[in-house]
């Protein structure tokens, strides 16, 4: 079984760090993916991590996720709420999914409360700050390891 998770970012969270702190705090994105590689090692997953701005790009990679990947952990950021694209290419995808958003969204402006990405995903973890990635990342280890019992 793949122990792979892909770990996407959409728009504007390359400023994470530097971006409304007051939100989003002060870690760099950077600092994220060093934190869930260190976490990824103790938890014997393999991590590709990728940020775009660009929902094309994030298509591309759930696709790619598709042929080597055991489940994503995706902050669509402000995708999150417009996109049907990302929605049908996640459905594309058997695997776990978790959604993870730094901020309490449903505490935000009201066009934060839907999000398309919700119709598909397995779980979602929102107001965490950036260790939400980590949480996500402990769940979908269990999830997948959970899927490989029952195919056993
Ligand atoms: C976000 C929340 C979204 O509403 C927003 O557009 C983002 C980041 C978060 O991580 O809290 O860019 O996904």
């Amino acid at each position: 079984m793949s122990r792979l998770v892909y770990i996407l970012n959409g728009p504007n969270l390359n400023l994470l760090g530097k971006r409304q702190p007051h939100i989003y705090g002060h870690e760099t994105l950077a600092d994220v993916e060093r934190d869930c590689r260190a976490l990824a090692k103790e938890l014997k997953l393999d991590i590709a991590f990728h940020q775009s701005n660009r929902e094309y790009e994030l298509i591309d990679w759930i696709h790619a996720a598709r042929e080597s990947a055991g489940g994503i952990v995706i902050n669509p950021a402000a995708f999150t709420h417009t996109s049907i694209a990302l929605l049908d290419a996640l459905n594309t995808f058997e695997p776990p999914v978790i959604e993870v958003h730094i901020s309490q969204v449903h505490k935000r402006e009201a066009f934060r409360h839907h999000s398309y990405v919700s119709n598909r995903a397995d779980a979602v973890m929102a107001g965490f700050g950036t260790q939400g990635y980590q949480l996500a990342l402990r769940r979908i280890a269990r999830l997948m390891e959970e899927a490989a019992a029952k195919r056993a």
